[in-house]
């Protein structure tokens, strides 16, 4: 092996070693609610099927979602004062029933799945009809914040 050979060898093994230790891009609360559409999609169109694994994968993916970015939380929580005890409500109502539906899953008891599915997505609705928009507003306005920042004009 020449030299420009192995230094192209030892170029791609540093390469590979920094993207595996840089640490995975933060999410935020429209990327993990984007996820959680999917897999509440996802999930209607399992149990239409009784395809009861790919249920009890879409609710892990629910209950599992990653957790808000602290700097959100601060923004949500000044907005909301004390209603962020409900906000946090609804946020465990989804997590447990989530984690119902897979325990539902895993016994293949469509029944009870069915009937968690839809509290579940009570949860969801009800969330969004008292906080959504309040709480879409606020964040966005941090993000133009910084965009605007980010600008060198
Ligand atoms: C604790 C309150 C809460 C719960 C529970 C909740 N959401 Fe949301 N959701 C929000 C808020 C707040 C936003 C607005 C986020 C933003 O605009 O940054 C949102 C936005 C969304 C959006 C729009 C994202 C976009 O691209 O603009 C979708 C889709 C969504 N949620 C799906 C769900 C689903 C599905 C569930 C239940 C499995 C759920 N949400 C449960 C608070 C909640």
């Amino acid at each position: 092996m020449n030299l420009q050979k192995s230094i192209a060898a030892l170029a791609c093994v540093v390469l590979t070693a920094l993207a595996l230790a840089s640490p995975a891009p933060e999410t935020d609360l429209k990327k993990i609610m984007q996820d959680l559409r999917n897999n509440t999609v996802s999930m209607l169109d399992a149990l239409l099927i009784d395809d009861f694994a790919a249920v009890a994968v879409a609710a892990n993916g629910i209950a599992h979602h990653p957790s808000i970015p602290a700097a959100q939380v601060q923004l949500v929580a000044k907005e909301l004062g004390p209603e962020m005890l409900a906000f946090k409500q609804f946020d465990q109502q989804v997590h447990d029933l989530s984690l119902s539906i897979m325990a539902a899953a895993k016994e293949q008891d469509r029944a009870r799945a069915i009937a968690d599915y839809q509290h579940m997505l009570n949860g969801c609705l009800a969330c969004h009809a008292a906080y959504k928009e309040r709480v879409s507003k606020v964040l966005s306005a941090v993000d133009d914040i910084e965009t605007r920042s980010n600008d060198p004009l």
